[in-house]
């Protein structure tokens, strides 16, 4: 592919231009920037909106995000959307993913409506529409609001009821101009590092309630889908998931790696798909049981039009003391990885993880068609002379396409790729440190510099 952009030939050189074009993925392949609410809109107590978990626990217990970093100013998205969603344009991106604050909806989680926060969703809808970009609403990516958490939140069946209400408004709301919703992002991460981990928010270290919260959360995901049916028929409905394909530090340790899978991979696509809870050889999961009522199993599934996967790196798990689980991961530092293949998350650089995870997710008998709706990764940046030389991640996103092609060409039904994230962002319990951004955030100042990989995008996506 020649590139003007980078006119210096050595640039051309050391990028490492890949193999394949945009082409290859089909006409009708959806390229897109994923973002979520709390990650980059700041604005957290304006017009009219209500805290949130997040907002509660970075405000009440600040120790536990790194250099006490919290999401009240972000990226000012909530005031500088009109000015950034341009960018998606000029990298010759078609769809933004982003997600709804169910504060700035339902300031205490339900009753009525907060008409101030109804409008900016409007605002940005109406600006994506008015560039020729597809808004794709995922509809929760963790910000639950703080006055549901203090009545028992994802541990709560009432979730379903209160989720239910926040979904039946926002589809009949916006379902007239915003066709491709997702329900869910990353159950499993929200109830596992939320409810069991204690890393982000709720912020609770309480095995039984994560186990209803996986219950609860498996009704709310396909509930959500029905509702999303309901209100609009002619939309393209998913929800997204986190996976990893996991392997054993070695021998004795498949057993763990067994339990990591389940986790990781199986807990929430197998009961949507109607296959139960993937409790076989994992005792501590054994008791969701005691929250199922009769009928929920049935309750639990819904057809999607897609799924979305969101991989990052992989997993490398040993047996180990830790109750209820018996393992801990293998950090890629332990495991002689090099450090240029590490990035600021800590996680491996693995580009065949996301072939190997698209395989495994992909043997199901009735999978739907697949989106990765989240792939990227988080190096140092640097800004040099109004640029960012993002080789490295340039180098990760051609590596891991690359795989994603991979299984395309095998026969796996892949219908979308998008990148996390469009900007740098609030990355959660990490704060401000690790940048995933494809554009730089200048947290100071808010300037906005696409870097390399989003300029690299921009000659990718103009064939
Ligand atoms: C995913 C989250 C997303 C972002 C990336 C790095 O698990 O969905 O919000 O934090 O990881």
């Amino acid at each position: 592919m020649a590139s003007a952009l980078f006119s210096n030939p050595l640039d051309l050189l050391a990028m490492n231009e890949p193999f394949f074009t945009k082409a290859d993925f089909g006409t009708d392949f959806k390229w897109g920037v994923a973002t979520a609410a709390y990650q980059i809109e700041g604005a957290w107590n304006v017009d009219g909106k209500g805290p949130s978990v997040w907002d509660h626990m970075t405000h009440k217990r600040p120790g536990k995000i790194k250099n006490k970093h919290n999401g009240d100013v972000a990226c000012d998205f909530y005031n500088r959307y009109h000015d950034d969603l341009p960018l998606i344009k000029e990298m010759n991106f078609q769809v933004f993913r982003f997600s709804i604050a169910w504060t700035r909806i339902f300031p205490t989680g339900t009753g009525t409506p907060n008409q101030k926060g109804v409008d900016f969703y409007h605002r940005v809808i109406d600006r994506c529409l008015e560039l020729g970009i597809e808004p794709w609403i995922t509809i929760y990516h963790w910000d639950l609001p703080q006055a549901l958490e203090d009545k028992g939140g994802w541990a709560s069946r009432d979730i379903v009821k209160w989720f239910s209400k926040f979904t039946e408004f926002i589809t009949k709301e916006y379902g007239s101009k915003v066709k491709n919703w997702m329900v869910l992002n990353e159950p499993m991460a929200f109830t596992a590092v939320g409810y069991f981990a204690g890393v982000h928010a709720p912020g609770y270290i309480a095995p039984q309630k994560f186990l209803r919260a996986v219950h609860y959360t498996t009704m709310v995901q396909a509930e959500g889908g029905r509702i999303i049916r309901k209100n609009v028929p002619d939309a393209y409905i998913g929800t997204t998931l986190s996976c990893s394909p996991v392997k054993p530090k070695g021998k004795g340790h498949e057993k763990a790696a067994h339990r990591s899978d389940i986790l990781l991979n199986r807990l929430y696509i197998e009961p949507l798909l109607g296959m139960g809870y993937p409790t076989e050889g994992f005792k501590f999961l054994e008791g969701i049981k005691r929250y199922i009522e009769p009928g929920d199993m049935k309750k639990v599934t819904f057809d999607f039009d897609f799924i979305g996967l969101q991989n990052y790196t992989q997993t490398v798990v040993k047996k180990f003391i830790l109750p209820y689980v018996w393992l801990l991961e293998e950090k890629a530092k332990n495991r002689g990885i090099s450090p240029d293949k590490i990035t600021e998350m800590g996680w491996e650089v693995y580009p065949e993880g996301i072939y190997q995870i698209i395989k495994q997710f992909a043997a199901y008998k009735n999978l739907p068609p697949i989106i990765i709706t989240e792939n990227g990764a988080a190096f140092k940046d640097r800004v040099e002379n109004g640029r960012v030389h993002d080789k490295q991640r340039v180098e990760f996103y051609q590596q891991y396409l690359e795989n994603v092609l991979k299984a395309k060409k095998e026969g796996v039904d892949i219908r979308g790729y998008f990148a996390w994230s469009f900007m740098d962002n609030f990355e959660w319990a990490e704060g401000y440190g690790p940048r995933f951004g494809i554009v730089h955030v200048d947290y100071k100042t808010q300037k906005r510099t696409i870097k390399d990989s989003g300029l690299w995008f921009k000659e990718f996506l103009a064939q």
